[in-house]
């Protein structure tokens, strides 16, 4: 175990388990809406962050859903945007022709997303390729890219919890939680 500088005591919430789990369901019913109920739905799950709200938004689709997952690491164990993005393993079947609903944990400077829709768009061909982020750091952004759908939006604030963490930790909460300085 690493001594860390911030302390679980300290932390406070910004977004409820509660309040994450009503807003799953609109949010679900809203994605479902973009693709044919005929044809199967390919979820990708980008881990780690993403690991919480892709496994309860995926029990809200009522579509014939195949799992897949790939793994990026963009923040290393900071909590500013590194731009520094790895591709861990990308591995996916072939997309080429298939619905592609992409969920993320959240939208900060926007590199991610760039990369992950560019990578998808030219690599994959899928007939249609929807983005979803549970978080919306809009404030942060350093390109054009939009999420098709967003949870909640977030002032420029490093939150963790829910999937998301600081060097490792606090992906567990069930609740969305930052450090006031
Ligand atoms: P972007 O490329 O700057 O948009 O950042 C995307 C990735 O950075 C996300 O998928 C997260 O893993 C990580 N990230 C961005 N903001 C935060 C935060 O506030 N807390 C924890 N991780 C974050």
């Amino acid at each position: 175990m690493i001594t860390l500088d911030k302390d679980i005591k300290d932390l406070k919430i910004l977004i409820s388990e509660d309040e994450i789990q009503k807003r799953l369901t609109d949010l679900a019913e809203n994605i479902e809406k973009e693709f044919s109920s005929e044809e199967d739905l390919y979820v990708i799950c980008v881990l780690k962050g993403s690991v919480m709200f892709y496994t309860d938004l995926v029990k809200h689709l009522k579509h014939n859903v195949q799992m897949e997952f790939i793994r990026i690491s963009s923040y290393g164990h900071e909590t500013k945007s590194t731009n520094n993005l790895q591709a861990i393993d990308l591995t996916l079947p072939n997309l080429n022709g298939k619905n592609v609903l992409i969920v993320e944990d959240i939208i900060d400077t926007g590199l991610t997303a760039n990369f992950l829709v560019d990578l998808f768009r030219i690599q994959h061909h899928p007939k249609k390729l929807v983005f979803a982020a549970l978080l919306n750091k809009k404030c942060a952004r350093q390109n054009n890219m939009e999420p098709d759908f967003y949870g909640f939006e977030i002032d420029d604030k490093f939150v963790v919890g829910y999937g998301l963490d600081y060097k490792g930790y606090f992906r567990n909460l069930p609740y969305i939680g930052y450090f006031p300085n």
